[in-house]
């Protein structure tokens, strides 16, 4: 009985939203459903505590969205790569955001060695992270702070990912945009952490070896 009621109150809600922005501004959803010019793609977790607009303080329309479990940027995941093309391509976003969240479900599961049937592919990606940085998360013993670390690390991983691609390096180097960033942000104190990657070295870096800008 309480989801039925507290699914009819979605749309009773919905109704005094839509009063609430026309009080204030008469023609928001006019202005809305002409255009879309968001300035930043957010790629978070699909966490239900972590919400990209409310956490970034920007109105509908300011913050293009794609959330996943742990926030990945895998290179055979049509969904993902059709959003970063829409983005950069159509869109001209000027930041491609990474945000990760301590206090992951997704990142936890996967530093567990565990098989948990379909979810196992997936979580393998971050798995490969945390055998990418071996060394360093072993030598944390502490394991609330290891965990959080590969939260920090997995972050930084999907921001190459962001970086690797071709439509994102030329971009870059025909306009000067998109910048790539990673952020974590804290569960427990609402505060965004920007991780303060250094876009043009991590470019440098992985050009060397994925450098797509040129043709054969
Ligand atoms: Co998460």
């Amino acid at each position: 009985m309480q989801i039925e009621n507290s699914y009819k109150k979605i749309f009773e809600e919905n109704k005094k939203w839509v009063e609430k922005k026309k009080d204030e501004n008469p023609y928001f959803f006019a202005h809305l459903a002409e255009e879309q010019n968001p300035d930043y793609l957010y790629i978070g977790c699909s966490d239900s505590r972590v919400h990209a607009n409310e956490i970034m303080g920007l109105a509908p329309g300011e913050v293009f969205v794609h959330r996943n479990i742990a926030n990945m940027v895998v290179n055979s995941d049509l969904n993902i790569l059709s959003v970063i093309n829409y983005a950069v391509e159509h869109l001209h976003v000027k930041y491609i955001i990474v945000c990760g969240h301590y206090g992951c479900g997704g990142v936890k599961a996967a530093m567990k060695p565990r098989n948990l049937g379909i979810l196992n592919p997936w979580l393998r990606n971050v798995r490969d992270v945390y055998r990418l940085h071996e060394d360093e998360l072993d030598a944390i013993t502490d394991m609330e702070s290891r965990y959080d670390r590969l939260v920090e690390l997995n972050v930084y991983e999907q921001c190459l990912n962001v970086i690797k691609i071709a439509e994102v390096q030329k971009s870059y180097l025909e306009k000067g945009y998109p910048r790539v960033a990673g952020w974590v942000y804290g569960l427990k104190d609402g505060i965004l952490h920007d991780l303060q990657i250094d876009f043009k070295k991590e470019l440098n870096r992985v050009q060397k070896i994925y450098d797509l800008t040129k043709e054969e």
